[in-house]
């Protein structure tokens, strides 16, 4: 079962949603660890055009990185240590965790220079490497009035000592982890064949070469099991959903979703385009 269910219950809004954590909480493993770790393994091996983005210019900050993964494990999960290999620093960082790993580095903005992203939703990693944050985000509506100085901002004070994480959450029709190619159109049918999707994001800034690592740590749960668990579920689910403004719905596939879920939204609702 998924750890962060974060349905909010009040009316959708653009957020940055950013807490602080524990440097402790950096990385996440649970009993699925290792069939995780086989997974991005064999997708680096058979995916990596998709899976793995590599600049010149994030070379230093993942080497970087890769100490940083070798100690956090050290320190809080001995038991994930292993030997590195000699593929380029970051992807043999992102074989040991189940996080897919980022590295942004500021030049005349913040550009993702490096890399490896197993478990895409709905986007092509290969038309993000070398993009700034603005631009990473052209597709996301709002982003740019909403959130684009904002995001920026927190990018150029994260505090080398300081730990943050935010929540997103979003519907498939698919479980799968690997999911680049996943309809931006609604999930056909209904809650039974659905997924809810979670990501668990980080932030952290690497001190030497002043780069901040960006983590992002997939979970899926079937959207049955979550409303069987818990009654307010689904009322959560669709108020989210019906709340959000047109051009958010039509992005994050949920058009028309709420009105199918609850009839009642059904006579509600003005039909979306
Ligand atoms: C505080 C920092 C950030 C915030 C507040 C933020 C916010 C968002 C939001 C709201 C979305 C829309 C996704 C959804 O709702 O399902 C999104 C999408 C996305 N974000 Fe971020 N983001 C942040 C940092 C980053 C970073 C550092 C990267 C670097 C790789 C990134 C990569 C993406 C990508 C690839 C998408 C999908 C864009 C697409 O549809 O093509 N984000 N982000």
């Amino acid at each position: 079962m998924i750890p962060y269910v974060p349905l909010e219950r009040r009316a959708f809004r653009l957020r940055m949603g950013l807490r602080p954590l524990e440097p402790s909480a950096w990385l996440e493993f649970d009993p699925d660890a290792d069939a995780v770790l086989a997974l991005r393994a064999r997708l680096i091996g058979v995916e990596r055009d998709r899976v793995v983005a590599l600049d010149e210019a994030g070379r230093e900050a993942s080497e970087e990185l890769c100490g940083v993964v070798l100690a956090h494990l050290a320190r809080w999960h001995p038991e994930r240590v292993a030997p590195v290999g000699d593929d380029h620093p970051l992807v043999e960082a992102a074989r040991l965790v189940e996080e897919d790993l980022c590295v942004m580095v500021r030049e005349d903005a913040w550009r993702l220079r490096a890399a490896v992203v197993c478990f895409p939703s709905r986007w092509d990693l290969r038309e993000k490497i070398g993009a700034t944050l603005r631009e990473i985000h052209g597709p996301v509506p709002g982003y740019e009035a909403t959130l684009g100085d904002p995001v920026d901002a927190f990018f150029d004070r994260v505090a080398e000592d300081r730990l943050y994480g935010r929540l997103n959450w979003t519907l498939l029709e698919t479980p799968e982890l690997f999911a680049p190619d996943a309809a931006r159109t609604a999930p056909s049918g209904d809650l039974a064949g659905w997924y809810f999707r979670v990501e668990r994001q980080t932030f952290r800034r690497l001190p030497e070469s002043g780069a901040v690592v960006f983590t992002i740590r997939t979970y899926v749960a079937p959207a049955s099991e979550l409303a069987a668990r818990d009654p307010s579920f689904v009322a959560t689910l669709t108020d989210q959903m019906a709340s959000a403004p047109p051009a958010t719905r039509a992005y994050k596939g949920w058009v028309g979703v709420a009105e199918r879920l609850d009839p009642r939204r059904r006579a509600a609702s003005p039909p979306d385009r």
